[in-house]
């Protein structure tokens, strides 16, 4: 554990590794834009843009679809408004951020002056309660986990809960997951748990910002709060409604189940390449891979019209580590070549970034 911040970049994200011209394996964003059926919605729902938006339809959409009560539910400008928020509206004596992880979070309760403890897993990342302080009153982490992939069990989540302490469990890519069976988006009965979801990985959809948080009804009054009004747009709650509907999951658990087998597809030969090694059972839309050389190998890939995320702006990763998306097969393939060519036929040192 250590309370410092250390000098990661906590604000880097795969976008920033993107270019005009390059394949995208480092945004975790699945689809380039939202599905025909979601984005006649939107359209549609542009004709009332000339009223503020009404959140409470998509509340009742939400809280049916995770069986809670609409009270339950916060809806929120992406999945990060939900980390400002909790930052904005708690006063924790001190919290602690399970790395390596998603870096909003952290950032978030820095930038509103709380103090965070890191509790860094050690490969092969899985979630030691033990190694939590005792005395966090406020506790976030990813399940599935960004950027290793790895799916910690309900149940050793559950054992970190406890009264006086919020538990903020980070499930973006829990969509990602067939049948989601470690989601705890429906437990109304763990205290302090906040259920952090998004809805822009699965349906393309970043830009509109649309995602939303579970947790017990004084909770939620008091990150409303927090929150300012209006925050979360007409669109972004017809998105809400629309991927809620039991069509919507099930689409989305389709496209989980295809996801799983052009994950096994892409890890089998990242892992079949020389000095590579992939963070076992992935469960979200990227792998975790140490390489040899991680700048080395990220400029060849580059140089290659290949962009994936470096590993060394996650706490607890250093540049030995890269995070590559699952795409569908031909674009893996891609992606498997130009490992390949960058590790056993290196270009010239000079045209590295
Ligand atoms: C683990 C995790 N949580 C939350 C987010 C933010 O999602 P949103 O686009 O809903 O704000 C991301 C985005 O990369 C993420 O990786």
């Amino acid at each position: 554990v250590t309370a410092l911040a250390d000098a990661v970049d906590l604000r880097h994200h795969g976008d920033a590794e993107l270019a005009p011209g390059l394949l995208d394996a480092a945004v975790n964003v699945r689809l380039p834009g939202p599905p025909r059926w979601l984005r006649a919605e939107l359209v549609a729902s542009l004709d009332s843009l000339g009223s503020y938006p009404d959140p409470e339809p998509a509340r009742a959409a939400v809280a049916a679809r995770h069986g809670r009560d609409p009270a339950e539910v916060l809806l929120t400008a992406g999945a990060a408004e939900a980390f400002v928020l909790l930052a904005r509206a708690l006063r924790p004596r001190l919290a602690a951020c399970v790395h390596p992880s998603f870096t909003e979070p952290e950032a978030a309760l820095r930038a509103a002056g709380h103090p965070v403890a890191r509790v860094v897993l050690p490969e092969p990342f899985r979630l030691d309660p033990t190694a939590v302080p005792t005395d966090a009153d406020l506790v976030v982490l990813g399940n599935p986990t960004n950027p290793t992939s790895v799916l910690h069990p309900a149940a050793t989540l559950t054992a970190l809960a406890r009264p006086g302490r919020v538990l903020v469990v980070d499930e973006a890519f829990a969509d990602c997951v067939p049948g989601e069976p470690e989601s705890l988006a429906g437990r109304g009965d763990v205290p302090g748990l906040v259920v952090v979801r998004s809805l822009t990985k699965t349906w393309g959809l970043a830009g509109l910002r649309i995602g939303y948080l579970l947790a017990a009804r004084a909770l939620v009054d008091r990150l409303a709060e927090a929150q300012p009004r209006w925050s979360v747009s007409t669109p972004a709650l017809v998105a809400a409604c629309a991927c809620s509907r039991p069509a919507a999951v099930a689409e989305a658990s389709a496209a989980a189940v295809q996801l799983a087998g052009c994950r096994d597809h892409l890890s089998t030969r990242l892992a079949g390449l020389p000095g590579l090694r992939v963070v076992a059972d992935p469960a979200a839309s990227f792998l975790l891979v140490h390489v040899p050389d991680g700048p080395g190998l990220r400029a060849e890939l580059r140089a290659r019209g290949i962009a994936v995320r470096r590993g060394d702006t996650f706490p607890g990763l250093g540049p030995s580590w890269l995070r590559v998306s699952v795409r569908d097969r031909p674009t893996n393939d891609r992606v498997v070549a130009a490992f390949r060519a960058a590790l056993t036929r290196p270009l010239d040192r000079r045209i590295r970034a």
